[in-house]
């Protein structure tokens, strides 16, 4: 993983032009997007703000009881995935299905992909939220595979 950027987010504004900037950057060939950090964090919040940049009409809720919910209303088809409650041996079951999903043109979110003691084997961009208050958070931006390094690389300016 290389990591590409660092984005401090002063409030949910700041958030939301985080993730309209995200959204211009992949609505074309889509992607696959780890999410790291606590509860709390903002990773499901930030999916919701990508989601809405995406037009995506349905209401985005967390998927922890579901494991995945998919939004197809948008410029592109939008899947989100929280394994918090599959754990370990449960990730490993569903790697192939992962594997699916980060195909070209659709944009994938993944809430606690660290519930694997594995390498994904794919390409994927990584999101790590960290909780700095009540408002604030610190978003660092990963990337494996040259398309997705070079384009974090154009979200830099
Ligand atoms: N700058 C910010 N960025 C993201 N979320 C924020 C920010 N400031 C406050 N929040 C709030 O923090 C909460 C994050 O919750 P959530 O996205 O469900 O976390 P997670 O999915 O990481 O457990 C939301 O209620 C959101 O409105
Ligand atoms: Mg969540």
């Amino acid at each position: 993983m290389e990591k590409i950027f660092t984005f401090t987010a002063q409030n949910l504004d700041d958030t939301d032009f985080l993730a309209l900037e995200f959204a211009k950057a992949f609505e074309n060939k889509g992607a696959f997007v780890c999410l790291y950090g606590d509860i709390g964090a903002g990773k499901t919040a930030f999916t919701k703000l990508v989601a809405k940049h995406l037009d995506v009409k349905e209401k985005v809720t967390s998927p922890s009881f579901v494991i995945i919910n998919e939004y197809l209303s948008g410029k592109l088809p939008v899947y989100h995935f929280d394994l918090y409650r599959l754990e370990n041996e449960g990730v490993k079951t569903i790697v192939d299905e992962l594997t699916e999903y980060s195909r070209p043109g659709v944009i994938t979110f993944v809430e606690w992909a660290e519930f694997s003691d594995f390498e994904l084997p794919f390409d994927r961009v990584e999101i790590r939220i960290e909780y700095i208050d009540e408002n604030k958070r610190k978003f660092d931006f990963y990337a494996e595979g040259e398309n997705y390094i070079n384009n974090l690389e154009g979200m830099k300016h």
